[in-house]
């Protein structure tokens, strides 16, 4: 598994994705570029939301919000007072740490002992082994099954103020040692906010204090009554808006699973109070039908209902993905209540209601939000196609099997050889193509590693032009998955692209 995952990072960079950001200064931890590819394949995700949530909705339409916004915003949302992580510091290392990420590494090494007690078994016991009967009696493994749960019942799914001591008191239980300096001697856990500060004005003293936005989603509340009245927007509506957040993260690992500067594809849907269950379980089934349509594979997700809620919500849920370290949050799916807004109205002294014509009745809406990182998605996309493949003649192949409708390039115009004028039609064919699809002309090296190169970059049609071309006006179409090539009239190729890379 980690093997896989330094062979995606190392991929990314090598084929022009993800860069890390400022490497000729070594680099800014966690914070990275995307390339000339990455770049095409973010827009392209980007697209393929926007599309399936904005266009295709009659009732949802999208903004772009500022990111600095009025300081009183983070305060009414909460993330002043609340949008915190525990920390704790080694006094020997003067390391910093998140303290449940330590006890989640604690727990993970623990789940290793079990997983090498299980293969030590397999291998006694062959044919005979029973894991589930394994995992249940054997003493070891269920001794350390017990310190797990144990850990997880203590953590809970949040840590709130109140319970940074019993954190703290874990982490002494469980004897955690520093991984750098290998000493015990822990502070206290302190919350430490994740906003990132910054300055509004030139002057010391009317300057103002403000916030990189951590969502993008506040930016849709404040924006909630414009909208609504001058779109004309009859509840249930939603609002949509694609754009960058900032957080301190204290974990920076990762590649671009866990940034400090990321984006955003929120959605926050307004209904009538009341009815929000119903639409928390249908944007559910809607935003998990739109990962499926990609064809990633069923498997790979999985929803992770929240029994312990964050104070705004009645309902929360995560659409997990199998990243290469283990299935992580992708997407989350919230039923935020009518907090966001009515907390708004009393910060700004501004009234943020909707008047129902068909109950006569003017309410604050609730909301239900989903909110997927596009980097994320990124990096979902992007670690599931990578894959080595065993050809029949012994080789291997690496290839990017790219779902073909987020593909940076669709097609690439190959000449057989640099001379008898293949390279001229080559290029007419980029020209006639390019202003449909994004596609490229190479005539460098022998065409079998000219389509190994296509392979790992993801494109997933060659289009080679021979000597047969200039007879009859047609050329091979090849498919990376397959590797299957057919012969195509030159007018054809549009067709046969569009039918493959449409949205
Ligand atoms: N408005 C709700 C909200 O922001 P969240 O669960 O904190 O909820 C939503 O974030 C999504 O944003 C996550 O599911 C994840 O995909 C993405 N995300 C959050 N923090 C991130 C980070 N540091 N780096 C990359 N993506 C992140």
């Amino acid at each position: 598994q980690e093997d896989k995952f330094k062979k995606v990072i190392s991929h990314a960079k090598e084929y022009g994705y993800v860069f890390q950001s400022s490497e000729i200064y070594d680099g800014l931890s966690a914070v990275y570029d995307y390339a000339q590819n990455g770049t095409e394949l973010k827009n392209n995700i980007k697209q393929y939301w926007w599309k399936a949530m904005v266009q295709l909705h009659d009732n949802i339409v999208g903004i772009d919000s500022a990111i600095f916004m009025h300081p009183t915003v983070w305060k009414a949302s909460g993330h002043v007072d609340a949008f915190n992580d525990p920390l704790i510091d080694n006094k020997d290392s003067k390391k910093r740490y998140r303290a449940d990420v330590l006890i989640e590494d604690y727990c993970a090494k623990i789940e290793n002992k079990i997983e090498k007690e299980v293969t030590k078994a397999t291998k006694r016991f062959g044919d005979a082994f029973n894991k589930q009967e394994f995992i249940t009696t054997n003493p070891r493994v269920v001794g350390y099954q017990e310190k797990i749960d144990t850990i997880l019942s203590r953590m809970g799914s949040s840590l709130e103020k109140e319970d940074l001591e019993d954190v703290r008191n874990l982490i002494d239980e469980l004897d955690i040692v520093c991984p750098v300096s290998g000493s015990k001697n822990w502070t206290d856990v302190k919350q430490f906010n994740l906003m990132f500060g910054t300055k509004l004005g030139a002057s010391a003293d009317s300057a103002m204090d403000l916030y990189l936005r951590p969502e993008t989603a506040q930016g849709i509340f404040v924006n909630f009554l414009n909208v609504q009245k001058t779109g004309r927007m009859k509840i249930p509506f939603g609002i949509a808006q694609i754009g960058k957040a900032f957080r301190n993260e204290i974990v920076a690992r990762q590649f671009i699973f866990r940034q400090r500067e990321f984006e955003q594809m929120e959605m926050q849907f307004f209904v009538r109070p009341g009815t929000q269950k119903e639409w928390y379980e249908s944007w559910k089934e809607n935003r998990i039908k739109w990962h499926l349509s990609l064809g990633l594979g069923e498997d790979n997700y999985r929803f992770h209902d929240h029994d312990k809620l964050a104070h705004y919500a009645d309902a929360a849920a995560d659409i997990e993905f199998k990243f290469p370290f283990g299935f992580k949050e992708l997407e989350g799916i919230h039923s935020r209540t009518d907090f966001d807004l009515s907390s708004h109205e009393k910060h700004s002294g501004k009234k943020l209601q909707y008047f129902d014509h068909e109950i006569n009745e003017s309410y604050v809406p609730y909301v239900v939000e989903t909110s997927i990182g596009v980097d994320r998605m990124f990096l979902a996309v992007f670690s599931n196609s990578l894959v080595e493949e065993e050809l029949e003649n012994g080789s291997t192949r690496t290839v990017l099997k790219l779902p073909a409708v987020l593909a940076p390039t669709k097609a690439a115009i190959l000449p057989l050889v640099k001379k008898d004028g293949l390279p001229e039609i080559a290029k007419e064919i980029v020209e006639d193509l390019k202003w449909d699809h994004k596609v490229i002309y190479d005539e460098k090296d022998a065409v079998g590693r000219r389509y190994r190169r296509q392979d790992a970059n993801g494109t997933p049609f060659c289009i080679t032009v021979d000597h047969q071309t200039i007879e009859d006006k047609t050329v091979t179409i090849r498919h990376r998955d397959t590797m299957e090539q057919k012969r195509v009239a030159i007018t054809d190729l549009k067709s046969i692209i569009d039918a493959e890379v449409s949205m």
